[in-house]
């Protein structure tokens, strides 16, 4: 997948869970002016977001390409092209220090937690906006539950820990913030359209490749269409959120 076809993937990660951020940085008193750094910052998809709230954002990005995207999109936004592990800044620098679909790809997630604390000010929040766990999807009816499971067999595969969201509390509290809370994102099921039907599946699409071949893959997604918008498809990976205070 090239950068431009990750980018409108996070786009749609973000609209998922734009309420959401809004109810935390309202809960946590976030004020124009005050800083967040997003770690794991991607394509730079939530920066507008982040603007929106009136917060003046910086993101940090391993990956040299997408780091490169986000620059060129949102030029008054600086982002870093550096490692999660080894944040290059000073201790206490960030108001807020914030990630989004990010411990889940990492293969020790506590110590980029000890990095996020580090640089953020005393009194100021670690948001983890959204950590899903796959290991307790729900996916209805057995197609989907067939598709679930090839899909988490690929996210396995490509290093992702599945069950990542229900360690998050606990790892925030372990890093020794102070009231933590951790809460789940909830699902809600419109009328299902066509256009949602193609995002999603570009989705799942992309994690099923290599898993079957692109006939059978084909078949599914005309299987996976007619139950989807015919209102029956239920499909909730349940996602948690958790701040704390350094
Ligand atoms: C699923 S993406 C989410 C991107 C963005 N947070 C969003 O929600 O749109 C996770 C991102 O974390 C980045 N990443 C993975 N390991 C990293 C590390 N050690 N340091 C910084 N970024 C990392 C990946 O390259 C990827 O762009």
């Amino acid at each position: 997948m090239k950068t431009p076809d990750w980018h409108n993937r996070y786009l749609l990660q973000a609209r998922w869970t734009k309420n959401l951020r809004r109810f935390i940085f309202d809960k946590l008193n976030a004020t124009p002016g005050q800083s967040v750094l997003d770690v794991g910052a991607g394509t730079g998809a939530l920066y507008e977001d982040f603007k929106s709230h009136g917060l003046k954002p910086c993101g940090v990005e391993i990956d040299f390409d997408r780091a490169a995207y986000a620059s060129k999109l949102t030029k008054d936004v600086p982002t870093i092209n550096a490692d999660g592990y080894r944040l290059p800044f000073k201790d206490r620098s960030f108001d807020f220090t914030f990630c989004h679909y990010f411990f889940l790809w990492l293969k020790n997630p506590r110590m980029v937690v000890d990095e996020m604390v580090r640089v953020t000010k005393k009194g100021g929040y670690i948001i983890a906006a959204a950590e899903p766990d796959y290991q307790s999807r729900i996916d209805y009816p057995e197609l989907f539950g067939s598709i679930g499971q090839m899909q988490n067999h690929s996210l396995r595969f490509q290093g992702v820990n599945l069950s990542m969201g229900r360690k998050l509390g606990w790892m925030m509290r372990e890093a020794g913030l102070n009231g933590v809370h951790l809460g789940l994102l909830a699902g809600e099921w419109k009328r299902p359209v066509m256009d949602e039907f193609e995002a999603e599946w570009d989705m799942i699409a992309y994690d099923l490749g290599g898993m079957a071949p692109m006939e059978r893959i084909l078949e599914i997604k005309d299987e996976a269409m007619q139950s989807w918008l015919k209102g029956e498809a239920t499909v909730f990976i349940p996602t948690f959120y958790a701040h704390g205070k350094v």
